[in-house]
């Protein structure tokens, strides 16, 4: 392995961008589909993995959401998630804040407490037992209404004290954020903090209006953000975090070679880049195949890597003491 591979690996992490139902793996997806009853389109785990080419986004939603089919019980939401933990444990990832979207599973007539209920009991025993500090992020799936995202709002209320923020995830192209302005109002008013995919797919204007709309706390992706100098150097100027998913981006064909890919750009422009792994399962990788990905492409070194694990840091939703907790690791591991 080599010195920049290692340094990677032991390298404390946090990951902010994360789908929980994207860290299915096709291994798992028929381990579950078996114990529900449940008949796969594949005969094969070779099959499943050979389905995944994709030359937009839309081509992996169609197939991410009949993937999460087989989430049926808590049991399955707590085994998927407590599968995930352990595998960034291993990969010394020490806080996550992830994202679950209900109305994938409530639309299958899954009730929401089956899915928070799992999926939390899984995280609080990774706090317990791995040490994982946590936060769950509610994401509303864009392509639904508004008045669908209300109707999930009022089901997530009973569970406000285990949900941090709410954020907009699916289909992003011809659903813009003002299609949600109401409902994330509403959900500020009720304490929840924002974020949103924005740029992923869509215009500098997307991530302008969830600025501006959404007074999103952070932003999911934003790679198309530097098409635009003005609302570049805004984001510079308000300190506003990116969750950049390099590996989603590279399959998802937004970048088309991985030494094009805008995440070093980004930060000698001064924007506070994070690296995460969005939906590992599909996308070929976890944290350390993101980190080393972008590495070898753009020739990072052990200073960039270090700055995109403290923006990192820096950009959870902790308090200032956690986060200073969790630099301190940082640094302490740098000095070594
Ligand atoms: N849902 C899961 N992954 C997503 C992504 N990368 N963009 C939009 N919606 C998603
Ligand atoms: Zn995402």
């Amino acid at each position: 392995m080599s010195a920049l591979a290692s340094f990677i690996e032991g390298l404390p992490k946090t990951e902010l961008h994360l789908h929980i139902e994207g860290s299915l793996e096709p291994e798992q997806m028929f381990q579950f589909a078996r114990r529900n009853n449940i008949n796969l389109p594949y005969s094969s785990v070779e099959e499943i993995r050979a389905a995944y080419e994709f030359s937009e986004l839309q081509d992996f939603l169609d197939i991410y959401y009949q993937g999460m089919g087989v989430l049926q019980t808590e049991q399955d939401f707590y085994d998927l998630t407590w599968a995930y933990l352990t595998k960034v444990h291993a990969q010394n990832v020490i806080h996550v804040e992830i994202f679950f979207d209900p109305q994938g599973h409530t639309e299958r007539g899954i009730a929401f407490d089956t899915v928070i209920n799992g999926i939390y009991r899984a995280l609080e025993d990774g706090e317990k037992k791995l040490g994982i500090t946590f936060h769950l992020i509610m994401s509303f799936l864009r392509h639904l209404s508004e008045e669908d995202g209300f109707k999930t709002l009022e089901q997530a209320l009973p569970h406000k004290d285990k949900i941090i923020a709410v954020g907009l995830d699916s289909s992003e192209l011809g659903h813009p954020p003002s299609k949600f302005e109401r409902l994330y109002a509403r959900c500020k008013e009720e304490g929840f903090l924002a974020v949103a995919h924005a740029g992923e797919e869509g215009p500098p204007d997307y991530v302008r209006d969830s600025l501006d709309l959404l007074k999103i706390d952070r932003l999911d992706h934003g790679n198309r953000s530097l098409e635009d100098e003005a609302l570049t150097e805004r984001l510079v100027r308000e300190g506003m975090a990116l969750t950049v998913c390099p590996l989603s981006n590279y399959k998802l064909a937004g970048v088309t070679d991985m030494t094009k890919h805008p995440i070093r750009t980004m930060l000698e422009k001064g924007l506070k880049a994070t690296v995460n792994s969005d939906d590992p399962a599909y996308f070929g990788g976890y944290m350390n195949e993101n980190y080393l990905a972008i590495t070898e492409a753009l020739d990072l070194d052990k200073d960039h890597l270090a700055a995109l694990a403290r923006n990192g840091f820096e950009a959870t939703f902790c308090t200032r003491e956690e986060k200073d907790r969790m630099l301190a690791r940082l640094d302490e591991y740098l000095k070594r």
